[in-house]
């Protein structure tokens, strides 16, 4: 048995351990995100095998990576930390001379400068393999593949872990091209899962943008696995097993379900509605989605009751705030008018705007988007 990490946003944590549980993983362990602590947000660790990490690539559409934990130990000296560092089994993950990407976070431990830090681990890489390895910084981008390996040192306790995903996960493959502020795709299922949206009930995005949220509904309602079409760190490792990866693969694309439920997704801006086209086709999913240019005082539901999941245009400067007032004052007439009795779930950055609305809206999730606090606030239209 092996220890995991799936790593999410902030505020995500619950939601990564449901899908955990529906994928009948054992040992779970929440862990809040801790801002000053951890640059990554929060997550869950679980334990499994090969299976299950292959397994929760593929599957997880709330986290943002996989991490496999390649050792925990004291160190509060450079000489405890190089030495620990050392033992560590990097040959199964590593090629001798491989690049390596470093992300080291301190946090209330005595050794603090994160760049020693990363010197010393990449001291005890080189001394397990014989070989030096290359460094990136953590927030350069690698032209050449590169396994990210991650240290945290809190309270003197350092745990190393390798990144399973590579790309983050919110990077299916599907998009491409984004139109203006595009959600992250693992954000849009949080959305879609946190609403409590019934996959056979209609939904509607009035501000669809590229699509994301109906194509990742799509996906959930099909029963999709999002990791399908793209490829993975853990292809890399000495320990691969691709007939084991296209086994799980394949029983995945078996359990494939018809998407039942309508599925509306409309935008005024006649670039966006053509992004989103694409985006679906690539996802595979544009059969189940009806796309149209128009705007939202234009919208049509189907017959519902059902749920509205959108992403309205965010306020970032006051001088677009009473177009936005009055977007969103429009917002809760036409949910009222043409959505009664459906489900509204909204997520934005503004109370104010979201009073707009004009009918109760309670948080349903705290997260972080773009750099902004974002909300999702849902409640019944009336
Ligand atoms: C924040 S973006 C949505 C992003 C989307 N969730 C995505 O992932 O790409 C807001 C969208 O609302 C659209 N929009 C703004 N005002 C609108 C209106 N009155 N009617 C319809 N769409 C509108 C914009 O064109 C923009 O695509």
């Amino acid at each position: 048995m092996s220890q995991f990490y799936a790593a999410c946003p902030p505020g995500l944590e619950e939601l990564v351990a449901q899908e955990l549980r529906s994928l009948g993983c054992a040992g779970l362990s929440p862990r809040t995100g801790d801002r000053d602590s951890d640059s990554e947000g929060g997550g869950v660790s679980v334990e499994g095998d090969l299976e299950t990490l292959y397994r929760l690539n593929l599957h997880l559409r709330t986290a943002s990576r996989v991490l496999a934990r390649l050792g925990e130990f004291y160190a509060a000296s450079f000489a405890e930390l190089h030495q620990q560092s050392s033992r560590l089994e990097w040959e199964r993950y590593l090629n001798p001379g491989g690049a390596v990407r470093l992300n080291v976070t301190c946090h209330k431990s005595r050794l603090y400068h994160s760049e020693a830090v990363a010197e010393r681990v990449l001291k005890g890489i080189a001394q397990r393999l014989g070989k030096t390895s290359p460094a990136l910084r953590a927030n350069e981008q690698p032209e050449a593949r590169a396994q990210l390996v991650i240290v945290r040192l809190v309270k003197d306790r350092c745990t190393i872990s390798v990144d399973a995903s590579g790309e983050l996960l919110h990077r299916r493959g599907y998009r491409l091209a984004g139109a203006k502020a595009p959600l992250r795709e693992n954000l849009a299922a949080a959305l879609l899962l946190a609403c409590g949206w019934e996959t056979g009930a209609p939904l509607l995005d009035p501000f669809c943008g590229s699509g994301t949220i109906a194509i990742e509904a799509a996906l959930l309602a099909g029963g999709i696995p999002p990791g399908r079409n793209r490829r993975f760190a853990f292809m890399d490792w000495r320990d691969y097993d691709a007939a084991l990866w296209e086994r799980v693969r394949q029983s995945s694309l078996d359990e494939h379900t018809p998407v039942t439920a309508r599925i509306q997704a409309s935008d005024r801006d006649a670039g966006a509605v053509q992004t989103a086209r694409e985006n679906a086709r690539r996802a595979g999913v544009l059969d189940v989605i009806e796309f149209s240019q128009r705007a939202l005082s234009a919208v049509e539901p189907p017959a519902g009751p059902g749920w509205v999941v959108t992403n309205p245009p965010f306020g970032v400067r006051v001088s677009q705030r009473k177009d936005l007032r009055n977007l969103y004052a429009q917002l809760g007439n036409v949910l009222r008018r043409r959505c009664p009795g459906w489900q509204a779930a909204v997520l934005g950055n503004d109370p104010r705007l979201f009073s707009q609305i004009g009918f109760p809206l309670k948080t349903a999730l705290a997260t972080q988007s773009g750099g902004l606090n974002v909300q999702l606030r849902i409640g019944k239209a009336p």
